[in-house]
């Protein structure tokens, strides 16, 4: 034998390698026998902790090692200790930041116009809320704190997406709570749909309107609004779903699944259809477009803005980094970003569609799996409502 060191470290890393491969075998095994997900469906472990802390510097969290990009977006995370607020004393509060990115950004005037109106107004994150007189929507009382908050967006004139979602998945239930998150039914250029929406809110109470522009762009005030409220009215919810009102949830799996995660999951939940190779579109004119003199670099890991769920009480905490995580257009994306300035991961699981074939609405066995698929129209969803209903035994 000319080299018998060479066979001891060869037998040594070897046994080495074997243990590891051991070690992650029964801890694994253990974690599903202890927490058997609903047919087997829990997604695969992640190495990260699971539970939230927020870093005095956010560039390493958010990814920012390497040379710094001149970017805006890459450039202001840099420099970023917390977003002005309206009532800031720096001069111009929250309007100074959209300006100083207007007089900042070279290329500005070349940018789409929705992202311009974005840019302009994205450190302003506070607008009353719109209440209708007669209407109200009750806080989360201490006797009946619900398991999971349906929390939709939807759009003052999307009243069939709203009434389908009623109907059928949103129903009421125990220990379920039903919220549409809507921008101002004023909009820009009417038709004034005060009167209607004001009849709504009164009826169903279940309708938290505040004073902004309803655009998709504005979509992130939605979370960040609602994030405050849970904070005033619902502090001990355990799960909110966050939806768009064209998503059908299948609500008795999804419940099925929640219940049966690992507390320490379920402690730091962000569950959904994760992308964790997405990259800004650079087609100029196409949807999603994102100049690269804005923002340089891959997107975070995130789920789908269709629909995903995270743990009630992460709303502090996904507050206190939105502060300081510098403003973002896509409203899923920027939640990846804040998720992970708290160092926590988003979980995927396969039940959660959200770019479904409607076609596939006809195969009622496929349908016992499915947590949540987008988008539905109104009568889908209510043609799959029945047909889940009547889902035979042998599925
Ligand atoms: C923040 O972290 C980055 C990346 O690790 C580092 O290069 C930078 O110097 C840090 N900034 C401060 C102010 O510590
Ligand atoms: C979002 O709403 C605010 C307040 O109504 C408005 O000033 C802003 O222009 C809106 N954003 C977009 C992209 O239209």
């Amino acid at each position: 034998m000319r080299c018998p060191k060479c066979l001891l470290c060869l037998s040594a890393l070897l046994t080495l390698l074997g243990l590891k491969v051991y070690i992650e075998w029964t801890s694994e095994s253990r974690l599903s026998k202890a927490y058997p997900g609903p047919r087997g469906t829990l997604s695969g472990p992640t190495s990260a902790s699971t539970e939230p802390t927020l870093p005095a510097n956010l560039s390493a969290r958010l990814g920012q090692t390497g040379p710094l990009p001149s970017a805006y977006w890459n450039q202001q995370q840099w420099r970023l200790r917390a977003l002005p607020s309206e009532n800031s004393a720096e001069a111009g509060g929250c309007q100074a930041w959209g300006a100083a990115a207007a007089a900042e950004i070279p290329d500005f005037t070349s940018y789409p116009e929705d992202l311009r109106r974005f840019l302009l107004s994205a450190a302003c994150r506070s607008f009353p809320q719109w209440l209708p007189e007669g209407s109200q929507v009750a806080s989360c009382s201490d006797t009946n704190v619900p398991f999971l908050l349906l929390a939709v967006k939807s759009e003052p004139g999307r009243f069939a997406e709203r009434q389908a979602v009623r109907e059928t998945w949103g129903r009421p239930a125990p220990g379920i709570r039903r919220l549409f998150l809507l921008g101002s039914p004023v909009g820009e250029g009417g038709p004034d749909l005060r009167s209607l929406v004001a009849w709504e809110s009164r009826r169903y109470n279940d309708l938290l309107l505040w004073d902004f522009l309803d655009v998709p762009y504005n979509r992130t005030l939605k979370d960040l609004l609602l994030l405050t409220w849970l904070g005033h009215h619902c502090p001990e919810v355990n799960f909110v779903l966050q939806a768009q009102d064209d998503a059908f949830v299948h609500m008795p799996a999804l419940l099925d699944h929640l219940q049966a995660l690992p507390p320490t999951w379920a402690r730091s939940l962000y569950l959904g259809e994760v992308f964790t190779q997405a990259k800004p579109l650079r087609k100029p004119g196409g949807p999603f477009y994102v100049p690269g003199s804005f923002f340089e670099g891959g997107y975070p890991a995130y789920a789908s803005g269709g629909g995903y769920v995270i743990a009630g009480r992460l709303a502090p905490w996904l507050l206190q980094a939105a502060a300081r995580v510098a403003p973002f257009p896509f409203d899923d994306v920027y939640t990846g970003l804040c998720f992970r300035a708290l160092g926590l991961v988003p979980r995927t699981h396969p039940g959660f569609l959200t770019a479904w074939p409607a076609d596939r609405t006809t195969d009622p066995c496929t349908l016992r799996d499915l947590l949540l698929v987008r988008p539905l129209s109104p009568q889908d969803s209510i043609r799959l409502w029945r047909q889940l209903q009547e889902l035979q035994p042998q599925c």
